[in-house]
């Protein structure tokens, strides 16, 4: 190798390194076989998933598409993923033209613009040396070769035009099938939904997404614990928000799983709250709905505390509601038969049902009336890459699933909201654990937590 192109490549690796993302990687082999699974799901077609282009001002934070992601944990924007699932030979009719395809993965990558790389660091592209190694996808290629052998695909076998599958809503997939029918002089059709098969797909975390999910849940606990010694009457929601934002960075994780919300007194009664505008006042209770993402892989955790770090009859009262809604349905969960996420908590299949049956069953409000009329949600949802994990709900639990149990009671005529939510995994024997089990859980523990 020549000395010039010896340096290049030091400069390159150098480059590479001071961008490298702080994000864990999984296995290349965990990709791959979800790649593969996929490519098995695909009834002999074809998948087309993009990856994000880098944002239009440059300085907005990228985050990878979230199947993207699963399929690949190729961080950089502006690739796409080929998948060409088998067909077996049995599989061919009579009088096409078709002969039997082997599984193929393809990653394309964008052209270089080594002018934004400036801005927003080096980047690779299919000519990078080990690049291949580096994405762990069987083949790369250019970007510009992408129409070409989806073209070549079709031409082969002009069944695989309308088993084209790719995310909906990307404009870059709607290009690519117009163009590709334009190239074939036929009329273009209606990509296939991709996400309907990686859902599935995502619902059962592997071990190592596991792990991701445990950590994320360590350092959104680190964050939550010091929100308890923080929170004061005096201090603003927005300045909690950031002792636990800076909590999560100082713990590994590279962002909020979603905006966090500190509601305070009436604030606590609104559910998604995240304007954090407001002053805590003493005598109110503030509902701390805030978690982080490690490595891609989300928490979700909510706390309700005390202003001044001692709850009234009342709002014990009713916190006690809340945990014990909780309580119930973790003692009523049965793996492979209970259900989650059902927002007229009625299906009796669901543990929705079980908490709202404790909750409309204990406590009153000011007019004596039964409190579940003040619980306006589902009580639970998938956690995984996206905290709102992708699932066809109500969703039946199965072991390597992690989700939400999250009651709330909310009556804005006494300013009071409360949710306690906790992430949990299916274990293998189907028992639940609780993977916030760390942070305090009832009032007691709370109101500790608040002294130390
Ligand atoms: N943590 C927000 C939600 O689950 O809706
Ligand atoms: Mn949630």
């Amino acid at each position: 190798m020549k000395i010039s192109r010896v340096l290049a490549l030091a400069c390159f690796l150098l480059a590479a390194i001071s961008v490298a993302p702080a994000t864990e990687k999984q296995l290349a082999a965990d990709y791959h076989a979800r790649r593969v699974a996929l490519g098995n799901a695909l009834q002999g077609g074809i998948a087309v998933l993009f990856a994000p282009e880098e944002p239009v001002l440059d300085f907005d934070a990228h985050r990878q598409d979230s199947d993207f992601y699963y399929l690949t944990g190729w961080d950089e924007p502006g690739a796409a993923l080929m998948i060409v699932g088998p067909t077996p030979a049995d599989k061919e009719r009579p009088g096409q033209t078709a002969h039997p395809r082997e599984y193929k993965e393809i990653l394309f990558l964008p052209t270089r613009n080594l002018r934004l790389e400036q801005y927003t660091g080096a980047k690779m592209d299919a000519a990078t040396p080990g690049v291949t190694r580096a994405t762990g996808v069987d083949n790369v290629e250019p970007m510009t070769s992408l129409a070409a052998d989806l073209n070549k695909l079709i031409a082969d076998d002009r069944r695989v035009a309308i088993n084209v599958w790719t995310q909906p809503h990307v404009k870059a997939a709607d290009s690519l099938l117009d163009f590709t029918a334009a190239t074939l002089g036929t009329t273009a059709t209606e990509p296939r939904d991709v996400t309907t098969l990686t859902m599935p797909l995502r619902e059962t975390k592997d071990a190592r997404e596991i792990d991701l999910l445990k950590k994320a849940s360590e350092a959104s606990i680190a964050g939550q614990r010091e929100m308890m010694k923080a929170v004061k009457p005096g201090e603003t929601e927005r300045t909690i928000a950031g002792i636990m934002t800076a909590a999560w960075y100082r713990n590994g994780c590279e962002r909020p799983s979603y905006a966090p919300i500190v509601g305070t007194g009436i604030d606590s009664t609104i559910l998604h709250y995240s304007a954090n505008a407001r002053t805590i006042e003493d005598g109110d209770v503030v509902v701390v709905d805030a978690a982080c993402e490690y490595s891609m892989y989300a928490s979700d955790i909510t706390r309700t505390i005390p202003a001044n770090g001692h709850f009234t009859a009342r709002q014990r009262e009713i916190y006690d509601v809340v945990l014990g809604a909780q309580k119930a349905a973790i003692d009523a969960f049965v793996a492979g038969k209970s259900k989650i996420n059902d927002f007229s908590h009625r299906d009796p299949d669901t543990l929705d049902a079980v908490a709202f049956s404790y909750i409309n069953t204990h406590g009153k409000d000011l007019h004596g009336q039964p409190l579940g009329k003040y619980w306006l949600h589902g009580l639970g949802h998938m956690v995984g890459i996206d905290v709102h994990d992708p699932a066809q709900y109500p969703a039946v639990l199965k072991p390597g699933m992690v989700f939400t149990i999250e009651p709330g009671v909310y009556i804005p005529e006494e300013k009071l909201g409360v949710r306690i939510e906790c992430d949990f995994l299916v274990l293998p024997d189907g028992k639940l654990l609780d993977l916030d089990a760390d942070l305090p859980h009832t009032a007691d523990e709370v109101e500790a937590a608040m002294r130390n």
